[in-house]
């Protein structure tokens, strides 16, 4: 084959690749953004065996999903890091990515290399994401009123969701929430069984014996133990002899012992990674000690955390009793909540921790009302990282205006990149429109030409009426890094997938 005619046939193959890549990223982006802003509907997810899931979270939706398509994957993936890193937008993120796919495919279609496409999305994505934090305002701290405004944008309206947020968020307090290694997400739990609440503490899904279900529990000294609450074992080899009996009674005499000293520290809660003989069960029954056993070890880890205390294993129970007390953590409430089927740990002594409780009656109801809390509290720590932005798709048409505006100065066909960016940040205001029943298009320009006009980044339209609506004056906020996150996420997939040249299954 001639050099022409390889070139031609290697650009051809490039381009088959692109366009696949392009129509499945379609497809997954059609399964969620019918659910993106107010107006977005829910999606039914229906299992092998009939089970459903009703939501409207993008990123349960594409987890969920049964996607085989390897850039569809990469799809699912924008979402999941969104997720991960800012707990919300992830509709926003997987809506980006496709328009920014599609935007690029369409520059290339007309000719412009994928190289100077991919590299001028990048660029874009940079003025993009710096132009975000340009918009953004500050938070004053966990009291700041904004905060539940955008806890109730993010938890769909749900106002109970949102004033149980911003309490809880109070109760961990700003330094806590900017601390990168606590999310308050986590701090969200369901309840099928109990009523909503803020809990200032720990809460453990466990049932201890009933003897111990009391509500109100005093507080007490916390063991974590890393091992199971039972006597140490003679080796193998001793086991069967006269020897090995003898170390055995010797033993247990021991752990008797020791357990008599844990009592006597003032022990109120064992939190073992293991299990329990039914000697030390029954000690803890007698004495009051809530035992919870077989937790996992984030469980352990939280809990040790939250009272303060050092995990230890076994070898640990023989020390000298001032010693144990020094691993000994202290929690000021240790109950049991019957109805909620959970152990409640208050007043810690280690870092504090905060419970929110979402409740609701069915089962399907409480699992999306946790999602929709815990996308609500991810905001508001995000936003106590970052401040927020004008909600409502306006912030990202303002900042697509002002790419446009740096486009036109841009010499080189990366160009074509800056502008696909552009285009794609038209696209969240749009899809809200089109899913609140009105002509995208039309709007756009509206919103467009009035934001030139009176130089606001925060005129959006209000989808009930398709009126023009100056969204910070409704109160209509996001957090900036969800959206910042949003933009860079979309970014990254966007470019990788016009990058792909060859897609070749591998063995195996
Ligand atoms: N009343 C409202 N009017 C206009 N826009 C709104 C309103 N409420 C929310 N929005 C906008 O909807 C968008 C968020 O929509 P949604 O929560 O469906 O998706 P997401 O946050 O991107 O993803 P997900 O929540 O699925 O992870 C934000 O841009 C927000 O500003
Ligand atoms: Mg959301």
């Amino acid at each position: 084959m001639s050099q022409l005619k390889q070139n031609q046939a290697d650009g051809d193959e490039r381009h088959s690749t692109l366009l696949h890549n392009a129509a499945a990223i379609r497809a997954i982006c059609s399964a969620v953004e019918g659910t993106l802003g107010p107006k977005g509907l829910d999606t039914m997810l229906v299992g092998g065996q009939g089970d459903v899931l009703i939501t409207n979270d993008g990123v349960t939706i594409l987890e969920k999903m049964d996607v085989s398509h390897p850039a569809a994957r990469l799809m699912v993936q924008v979402a999941r890091a969104q997720q991960q890193q800012v707990g919300d937008g992830t509709t926003t993120a997987t809506v980006l990515a496709g328009a920014l796919v599609a935007e690029g495919v369409a520059h290339v279609q007309e000719g412009v290399p994928v190289a100077k496409v991919a590299a001028g999305m990048q660029e874009g994505i940079r003025l993009a994401a710096e132009a975000l934090a340009a918009h953004a305002r500050p938070i004053e701290g966990p009291d700041d009123p904004m905060l539940y405004r955008i806890a109730y944008v993010a938890g769909r309206e749900h106002a109970d969701i949102a004033r149980l947020v911003t309490e809880g968020a109070r109760l961990v307090g700003e330094e806590r929430l900017r601390d990168p290694g606590y999310r308050f997400g986590d701090a969200v739990v369901s309840s099928d069984k109990g009523p909503s609440e803020v809990w200032p503490g720990l809460l453990v899904p466990r049932k201890p014996a009933p003897e111990l279900w009391r509500p109100d529990a005093a507080g007490g000294a916390v063991l974590v133990l890393q091992d199971a609450l039972e006597p140490e074992r003679p080796g193998d080899e001793t086991l069967g002899t006269d020897a090995g009996v003898r170390l055995l009674l010797e033993r247990r005499e021991q752990f008797a012992g020791q357990l008599e000293r844990l009592a006597e520290l003032g022990v109120g809660l064992i939190a073992t990674e293991r299990g329990a003989d039914a000697e030390a069960e029954q000690f803890c029954a007698d004495r009051g000690i809530l035992l919870l056993t077989r937790l996992t070890r984030a469980e352990l880890r939280r809990i040790a955390a939250f009272a303060g205390a050092m995990p230890v294993r076994r070898a640990a129970l023989r020390k000298q009793p001032d010693e144990l007390a020094r691993v000994l953590g202290r929690a000021g409430h240790l109950g049991y909540d019957e109805a909620q089927e959970r152990v409640k740990l208050g007043g810690g002594a280690g870092s504090p921790a905060v419970s929110v409780v979402v409740g609701a009656s069915t089962r399907e109801v409480v699992g999306e009302r946790a999602r929709i809390a815990a996308d609500a509290a991810s905001a508001v720590q995000a936003a106590v990282r970052g401040g927020y932005v004008p909600g409502g798709g306006s912030v990202e048409l303002a900042v697509a205006r002002e790419l446009e505006r740096r486009r036109e100065t841009m010499r080189g066909m990366e160009a074509y990149g800056v502008a696909a960016v552009a285009r794609a940040l038209r696209k969240p205001l749009a899809q809200m429109l089109v899913n609140a029943g009105f002509h995208p298009l039309e709007k756009l320009e509206l919103v467009k030409a009035s934001q030139l006009q009176s130089g606001s980044d925060a005129l959006g339209i209000d989808c009930d009426t398709g009126e023009l609506l100056d969204c910070l004056a409704a109160q209509i906020v996001d957090p900036a890094p969800v959206k910042i996150h949003a933009v860079q996420a979309a970014g990254e997939v966007a470019g990788a997938v016009l990058r792909i040249h060859t897609v070749v299954k591998m063995k195996g």
